[in-house]
């Protein structure tokens, strides 16, 4: 039975995406297609599952999440804007921005002639305005289901005025086991080490965890690909628009603390993040957009 939210939509829904609730008044879209199976919450334009036939689900969630409004989403890839982290100036703002619990629109859904499915969702000032951050924008996000899965997302500046920001693409990957990783693409960058109050330091060699990581790479534009033994795969993860990347584990301590991630769930997540943080802030002229983008793609050994 066509629901409320299916009724409203201005565009006929091709056969790999069906519509639903995946709790009271949380609208999803569910992909299948020949290459993978994802789903999407309109709030927050959030993918919190891809999984591309012949794999294990690439992006991780929590068996706790919260699937409700104005709550993030914990696990797929959440999205930071209009700021990363905390709020520069009010620490009562909502940290990495408002973006995740926004209550986008679905544009349009269809299939490509490669048999990926593209799906476009926006949020605009006028549908959600902010008094706390008052500038004149259009956020378009564009998802690509494929063997692969790209998300990208483009602010435009609608006011005559430059307008300041930062954003993420905060992708949350499922893995085997948090000791049985590495990461290699971050040899000799330059990190913002956030557990150390923003202490600078420079890595050495490919990422591995022991303990809680949380870390802002600057003046990273190239790839990073985490390497699962256990999984027997390694996930690419490709940006454009984006010159920093966030490494982040809560490892046992931080985890016990939050209460929408379940026991023990931080050994199987890791988080690579396609950002616009800290240094690689952006500024956008008046009239101008800017669009910040990942590809994940995942392989066998
Ligand atoms: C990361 C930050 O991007 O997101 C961490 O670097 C933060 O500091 C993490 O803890 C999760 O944030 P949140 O707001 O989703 O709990």
């Amino acid at each position: 039975m066509a629901t409320a939210f299916q009724d409203s939509l201005n565009f006929t829904l091709p056969d790999s995406a069906t519509l639903g609730e995946k709790s009271s008044n949380f609208s999803v879209i569910s992909i299948s297609n020949q290459h993978a199976d994802a789903e999407i919450s309109i709030q927050g334009a959030h993918i919190y599952r891809f999984q591309p036939k012949g794999h294990t689900p690439v992006l991780w969630l929590s068996e706790q999440s919260f699937f409700e409004s104005d709550k993030a989403i914990r696990g797929g890839i959440p999205l930071c804007w209009p700021w990363f982290g905390d709020h520069g100036s009010d620490p009562q703002l909502p940290a990495h921005g408002f973006a995740r619990t926004a209550p986008f629109e679905l544009l349009n859904i269809q299939d490509d002639p490669l048999g990926q499915t593209q799906i476009t969702l926006r949020l605009t000032h006028q549908s959600f305005n902010q008094s706390y951050w008052p500038e004149a924008f259009i956020l378009d996000v564009a998802i690509t289901v494929g063997q692969s899965l790209t998300v990208s997302m483009t602010m435009y500046n609608q006011s005559q005025s430059p307008c300041v920001f930062g954003s993420a693409l905060h992708s949350y990957f499922h893995i085997s086991d948090i000791n049985q990783v590495s990461i290699k693409g971050l040899d000799q960058a330059t990190y913002y080490d956030k557990v150390k109050d923003f202490e600078m330091d420079t890595h050495n060699g490919d990422i591995t965890f022991d303990q809680e990581v949380d870390r802002v790479f600057v003046g990273t534009k190239e790839a990073v690909t985490i390497i699962d033994s256990g999984l027997n795969r390694s996930i690419t993860i490709s940006k454009s628009g984006s010159e920093s990347t966030v490494i982040w584990n809560p490892w046992v301590d931080k985890a016990a603390t939050m209460k929408d991630l379940h026991h023990g769930g931080y050994q199987t997540m890791v988080c690579v993040e396609t950002a616009n943080a800290l240094d690689d802030t952006r500024t956008i002229a008046g009239n101008a957009s800017h669009t910040i983008s990942t590809t994940i793609a995942v392989n066998h050994l």
